[in-house]
Protein backbone atom coordinates (compact mmCIF):
# COMPACT_ATOMS: atom_id res chain seq x y z
CA UNK A 1 0.00 0.00 0.00
CA UNK A 2 1.51 3.31 -1.04
CA UNK A 3 -1.29 5.49 0.50
CA UNK A 4 -0.96 7.82 3.49
CA UNK A 5 -3.91 9.49 4.80
CA UNK A 6 -3.61 12.57 7.11
CA UNK A 7 -4.91 11.44 10.31
CA UNK A 8 -5.04 14.56 12.69
CA UNK A 9 -8.32 16.20 14.90
CA UNK A 10 -7.38 19.67 13.02
CA UNK A 11 -8.28 17.80 9.19
CA UNK A 12 -11.17 16.49 10.19
CA UNK A 13 -11.91 20.29 11.78
CA UNK A 14 -10.30 21.44 8.29
CA UNK A 15 -13.07 19.13 6.53
CA UNK A 16 -15.76 19.56 8.02
CA UNK A 17 -16.11 23.18 7.02
CA UNK A 18 -15.45 22.11 3.20
CA UNK A 19 -17.70 19.68 3.58
CA UNK A 20 -20.39 22.18 4.47
CA UNK A 21 -22.64 23.20 1.37
CA UNK A 22 -22.78 26.68 3.16
CA UNK A 23 -19.09 27.29 3.08
CA UNK A 24 -18.55 30.65 1.29
CA UNK A 25 -16.32 30.32 -1.42
CA UNK A 26 -13.35 32.35 0.12
CA UNK A 27 -13.17 30.28 3.37
CA UNK A 28 -13.42 27.46 0.97
CA UNK A 29 -10.88 28.55 -0.91
CA UNK A 30 -8.84 29.80 2.67
CA UNK A 31 -9.18 25.52 3.39
CA UNK A 32 -7.95 23.78 0.48
CA UNK A 33 -4.52 25.96 0.75
CA UNK A 34 -4.05 25.24 4.41
CA UNK A 35 -4.80 21.45 3.61
CA UNK A 36 -2.68 21.47 0.58
CA UNK A 37 0.54 22.53 3.25
CA UNK A 38 -0.19 20.37 5.26
CA UNK A 39 -0.30 17.39 2.59
CA UNK A 40 3.12 18.93 1.61
CA UNK A 41 4.31 18.70 4.74
CA UNK A 42 3.92 14.99 4.66
CA UNK A 43 5.09 14.59 1.03
CA UNK A 44 7.96 16.06 1.36
CA UNK A 45 9.22 13.83 4.77
CA UNK A 46 11.54 12.00 2.63
CA UNK A 47 13.09 14.92 0.61
CA UNK A 48 17.38 14.62 0.22
CA UNK A 49 18.75 17.53 2.47
CA UNK A 50 22.12 19.27 0.38
CA UNK A 51 24.68 19.59 2.92
CA UNK A 52 25.43 23.52 3.49
CA UNK A 53 27.43 25.84 5.81
CA UNK A 54 26.29 28.91 7.09
CA UNK A 55 26.93 31.13 10.17
CA UNK A 56 24.58 31.99 12.90
CA UNK A 57 24.71 34.98 14.75
CA UNK A 58 26.57 32.40 17.28
CA UNK A 59 28.55 30.47 15.37
CA UNK A 60 29.28 28.50 12.24
CA UNK A 61 27.50 25.28 11.60
CA UNK A 62 26.48 22.93 8.69
CA UNK A 63 23.05 21.70 8.25
CA UNK A 64 20.95 21.23 5.32
CA UNK A 65 18.86 22.46 2.78
CA UNK A 66 16.22 21.15 0.60
CA UNK A 67 16.47 21.74 -3.48
CA UNK A 68 12.98 22.73 -4.01
CA UNK A 69 13.63 23.43 -7.38
CA UNK A 70 13.85 19.48 -7.90
CA UNK A 71 10.22 19.26 -7.41
CA UNK A 72 7.03 20.00 -10.07
CA UNK A 73 3.72 20.88 -8.58
CA UNK A 74 1.58 19.23 -11.29
CA UNK A 75 -2.39 20.85 -10.29
CA UNK A 76 -4.46 19.26 -12.63
CA UNK A 77 -6.86 21.79 -13.88
CA UNK A 78 -9.24 23.69 -12.59
CA UNK A 79 -9.70 22.34 -9.20
CA UNK A 80 -6.11 21.39 -9.04
CA UNK A 81 -4.60 25.02 -8.99
CA UNK A 82 -6.91 25.53 -5.80
CA UNK A 83 -3.81 23.55 -3.96
CA UNK A 84 -0.70 25.15 -5.78
CA UNK A 85 -0.40 28.13 -3.07
CA UNK A 86 -0.92 25.83 -0.16
CA UNK A 87 2.18 24.49 -2.02
CA UNK A 88 4.34 27.00 -2.90
CA UNK A 89 3.75 28.74 0.00
CA UNK A 90 5.78 25.83 1.91
CA UNK A 91 8.15 25.23 -0.72
CA UNK A 92 8.59 28.60 -2.94
CA UNK A 93 10.93 27.59 -5.28
CA UNK A 94 9.29 24.68 -6.61
CA UNK A 95 8.08 24.59 -10.42
CA UNK A 96 4.94 24.31 -11.16
CA UNK A 97 2.95 22.54 -14.25
CA UNK A 98 -0.28 22.33 -15.66
CA UNK A 99 -2.31 19.93 -16.96
CA UNK A 100 -5.76 20.37 -18.28
CA UNK A 101 -8.10 17.73 -17.87
CA UNK A 102 -12.18 17.46 -17.25
CA UNK A 103 -13.99 14.53 -16.79
CA UNK A 104 -17.01 14.03 -19.39
CA UNK A 105 -20.21 14.65 -17.72
CA UNK A 106 -21.16 11.29 -19.78
CA UNK A 107 -18.34 8.87 -19.91
CA UNK A 108 -16.68 10.37 -16.77
CA UNK A 109 -13.73 9.97 -19.06
CA UNK A 110 -11.08 12.43 -18.86
CA UNK A 111 -10.32 14.75 -21.79
CA UNK A 112 -7.12 16.39 -21.74
CA UNK A 113 -6.75 20.34 -23.02
CA UNK A 114 -3.81 21.67 -22.02
CA UNK A 115 -0.11 20.30 -21.04
CA UNK A 116 2.72 22.38 -19.90
CA UNK A 117 5.81 20.98 -17.44
CA UNK A 118 8.64 22.52 -16.21
CA UNK A 119 12.11 22.02 -18.51
CA UNK A 120 13.80 18.98 -17.75
CA UNK A 121 10.87 17.07 -15.86
CA UNK A 122 12.21 13.99 -15.52
CA UNK A 123 15.10 14.54 -13.64
CA UNK A 124 12.36 16.34 -10.94
CA UNK A 125 10.05 14.66 -8.04
CA UNK A 126 6.46 15.55 -9.78
CA UNK A 127 3.29 16.47 -7.18
CA UNK A 128 0.46 15.88 -8.95
CA UNK A 129 -2.48 17.81 -6.79
CA UNK A 130 -5.91 17.40 -7.43
CA UNK A 131 -8.11 18.30 -4.35
CA UNK A 132 -10.39 15.10 -5.60
CA UNK A 133 -9.63 11.63 -6.52
CA UNK A 134 -12.79 10.10 -7.61
CA UNK A 135 -12.74 7.73 -10.37
CA UNK A 136 -9.35 8.00 -10.68
CA UNK A 137 -9.07 8.62 -14.65
CA UNK A 138 -8.08 11.93 -14.25
CA UNK A 139 -4.92 11.20 -12.53
CA UNK A 140 -4.02 7.85 -14.39
CA UNK A 141 -3.74 10.13 -17.47
CA UNK A 142 -1.70 12.60 -15.79
CA UNK A 143 0.83 9.79 -14.43
CA UNK A 144 0.64 8.27 -17.84
CA UNK A 145 1.84 11.33 -19.24
CA UNK A 146 4.48 12.19 -17.03
CA UNK A 147 5.89 8.83 -17.47
CA UNK A 148 5.78 9.38 -21.07
CA UNK A 149 7.99 12.02 -20.67
CA UNK A 150 10.07 10.62 -18.73
CA UNK A 151 9.49 11.23 -15.01
CA UNK A 152 10.46 8.60 -12.56
CA UNK A 153 9.39 9.66 -9.07
CA UNK A 154 5.70 10.78 -8.75
CA UNK A 155 3.51 11.66 -5.66
CA UNK A 156 -0.39 12.37 -5.75
CA UNK A 157 -1.49 14.77 -3.12
CA UNK A 158 -5.40 14.55 -3.09
CA UNK A 159 -7.82 16.40 0.10
CA UNK A 160 -10.51 13.50 -0.66
CA UNK A 161 -9.95 10.46 -2.15
CA UNK A 162 -12.32 7.30 -3.03
CA UNK A 163 -11.35 3.72 -2.49
CA UNK A 164 -12.12 2.75 -5.92
CA UNK A 165 -9.80 6.20 -7.46
CA UNK A 166 -7.11 4.34 -4.80
CA UNK A 167 -6.95 0.75 -5.94
CA UNK A 168 -7.01 2.56 -9.82
CA UNK A 169 -4.08 4.30 -8.80
CA UNK A 170 -2.32 1.57 -6.88
CA UNK A 171 -3.05 -1.19 -9.53
CA UNK A 172 -1.68 0.93 -12.30
CA UNK A 173 0.91 2.61 -10.96
CA UNK A 174 1.95 0.83 -6.85
CA UNK A 175 5.01 3.21 -7.64
CA UNK A 176 3.07 6.28 -7.59
CA UNK A 177 2.77 7.31 -3.36
CA UNK A 178 -0.87 8.64 -2.61
CA UNK A 179 -1.24 11.32 0.33
CA UNK A 180 -4.76 12.55 0.99
CA UNK A 181 -6.77 14.20 4.16
CA UNK A 182 -9.62 11.52 4.24
CA UNK A 183 -10.69 8.60 2.36
CA UNK A 184 -14.31 8.55 1.83
CA UNK A 185 -16.82 5.50 1.59
CA UNK A 186 -16.94 5.76 -2.01
CA UNK A 187 -18.67 7.08 -5.57
CA UNK A 188 -22.79 7.84 -5.65
CA UNK A 189 -24.28 6.55 -9.39
CA UNK A 190 -22.95 9.93 -11.08
CA UNK A 191 -19.17 9.06 -10.15
CA UNK A 192 -19.13 11.84 -7.46
CA UNK A 193 -17.61 11.24 -3.98
CA UNK A 194 -19.80 10.31 -0.98
CA UNK A 195 -20.07 12.23 1.50
CA UNK A 196 -17.61 13.94 -0.03
CA UNK A 197 -17.96 18.00 -0.57
CA UNK A 198 -19.26 18.41 -4.27
CA UNK A 199 -17.53 19.86 -7.22
CA UNK A 200 -14.37 21.10 -5.92
CA UNK A 201 -13.83 23.24 -9.01
CA UNK A 202 -16.85 25.05 -9.08
CA UNK A 203 -16.57 25.65 -5.41
CA UNK A 204 -12.78 26.69 -5.68
CA UNK A 205 -13.92 29.36 -8.58
CA UNK A 206 -17.74 29.77 -7.87
CA UNK A 207 -18.87 29.01 -10.56
CA UNK A 208 -22.14 27.35 -9.20
C1 LIG B 1 -12.76 16.88 -10.96
C2 LIG B 1 -11.62 16.82 -9.99
C3 LIG B 1 -10.70 15.83 -10.63
C4 LIG B 1 -11.65 14.86 -11.27
C5 LIG B 1 -11.76 13.66 -10.39
O1 LIG B 1 -12.47 17.71 -12.02
O2 LIG B 1 -11.03 18.04 -9.72
O3 LIG B 1 -9.84 16.39 -11.60
O4 LIG B 1 -12.92 15.53 -11.36
O5 LIG B 1 -12.53 12.69 -10.99
P1 LIG B 1 -11.92 11.32 -11.52
O6 LIG B 1 -11.03 10.78 -10.44
O7 LIG B 1 -13.16 10.49 -11.72
O8 LIG B 1 -11.20 11.58 -12.80
P2 LIG B 1 -13.56 18.13 -13.13
O9 LIG B 1 -13.55 17.16 -14.26
O10 LIG B 1 -14.86 18.36 -12.44
O11 LIG B 1 -12.96 19.46 -13.71
P3 LIG B 1 -12.73 20.89 -13.00
O12 LIG B 1 -11.55 20.74 -12.08
O13 LIG B 1 -12.44 21.77 -14.16
O14 LIG B 1 -13.98 21.27 -12.26
N1 LIG C 1 -14.98 15.73 -9.01
C1 LIG C 1 -15.37 16.52 -7.98
O1 LIG C 1 -15.11 17.73 -7.98
N2 LIG C 1 -16.05 15.97 -6.96
C2 LIG C 1 -16.33 14.66 -6.92
O2 LIG C 1 -16.96 14.20 -5.94
C3 LIG C 1 -15.92 13.85 -8.01
C4 LIG C 1 -15.25 14.42 -9.03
Amino acid sequence: MNEYVLNHPLITHKLAILRDENTSTKKFREVVTEIAALLCYEATRDARLEEVEIETPIAKMKTGKVREDNYAVIPILRAGLGMVHGIINVMPNAKVGHIGLYRDEDSYLPVEYYYKVPENIEDKVAMIVDPMLATGGSVLATIDKLKKDGVEHIKFLCIVAAPEGIEVIESHHPDVQIYCAVVDKGLNANKYITPGLGDAGDRIFGTK
